[in-house]
């Protein structure tokens, strides 16, 4: 069964008017399913909309939304309601490089409330809608940063800690309901990221592969690391103690700090 026969007709993308989610937007938009583009720049999500309803013969709806919002959930959630969503790439997030001495601490409750107090609540939300439908995806964006304390960049990968442990758990809960939940967990990824996180330009893997290594491995397992070297990382450093992972792990940030 494809995806569109398994969860669609409907999927709802987070952080679309960029990135990762504007690859999984094309590619979900070339197997036929209606979109629901969300970020919160609305001229990018109507010119992409525009362009993939026209290419593919679908429907497009880009809601202007900020996910910092401590509302934000339940009102995507309430303007997704009239239509048969079956598919969630829980997607928008952001990134703050820097030693928790000298960041700005005013930056931490929006990144806090970005990457999980709305990612958790979008999961509960548009998985209580899969259960009642019995079948549905969802796609929750961690990182090889979910894996290790990142030092110079502390707090945002504690925020990926959170949501790969939080699609584990989904993914356990949710078995035999005919829901899929899936951890993505790309490395470094060639997007607006860096820049805004306040990071070095820095070569990183295409954000259109990552989006396939997902759409392959939803359904499939629960968690999936992206790239071939990013696996040989979190799989060699479980052979490791902690400390010497995160110190390494030290030195490569660094160098991608600014
Ligand atoms: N790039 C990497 O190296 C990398 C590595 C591992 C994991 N990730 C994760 O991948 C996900 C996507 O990031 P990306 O690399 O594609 O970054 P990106 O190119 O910066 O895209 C981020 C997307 O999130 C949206 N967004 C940001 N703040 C938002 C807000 N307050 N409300 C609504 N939407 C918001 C942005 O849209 P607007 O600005 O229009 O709102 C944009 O569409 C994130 O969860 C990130 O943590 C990225």
């Amino acid at each position: 069964m494809n995806l569109r026969e398994k969860y669609g007709p409907w999927a709802v993308v987070t952080g679309a008017s960029a990135g990762i989610g504007a690859q999984f937007a094309r590619q979900l938009a070339a197997r036929k399913f209606n979109l629901v583009l969300a970020a919160r720049r609305m001229e990018r999500l109507q010119k992409l909309a525009d362009e993939l309803s026209r290419e593919n013969a679908i429907e497009c709806r880009p809601i202007s939304i900020d996910l910092s919002k401590e509302e934000s959930a339940s009102e995507l959630n309430e303007a997704t309601s009239t239509v048969d969503a079956g598919l969630l790439i829980n997607n928008a997030g952001m990134g703050y490089y820097g030693l928790v001495t000298k960041q700005d601490p005013r930056r931490y409750p929006t990144m806090i409330r970005l990457n999980c107090t709305t990612v958790a609540l979008l999961a509960h939300y548009f998985a209580k809608r899969f259960v009642e439908r019995g079948r549905g995806g969802m796609v929750i964006v961690a990182s090889t940063a979910s894996f290790q304390g990142t030092a110079h960049m502390s707090l945002y990968g504690a925020t990926k800690g959170f949501d790969l442990l939080l699609a584990e758990a989904m993914a356990q809960e949710l078995k035999g309901s005919g829901v899929d939940v899936l951890a993505l967990c790309p490395g470094v990824t060639a997007t607006e990221f860096q820049g805004s996180a306040g990071g070095a330009s820095h070569a990183g893997a295409d954000p259109g592969g990552v989006a396939r290594d997902a759409l392959k491995a939803l359904g499939r397992k629960p968690v999936v690391i992206s790239g071939a070297l990013n696996k040989v990382q979190v799989v060699s450093e479980r052979l490791f103690p902690r400390k010497l992972v995160v110190a390494l792990g030290e030195r490569v940030l660094r160098r991608l700090e600014s």
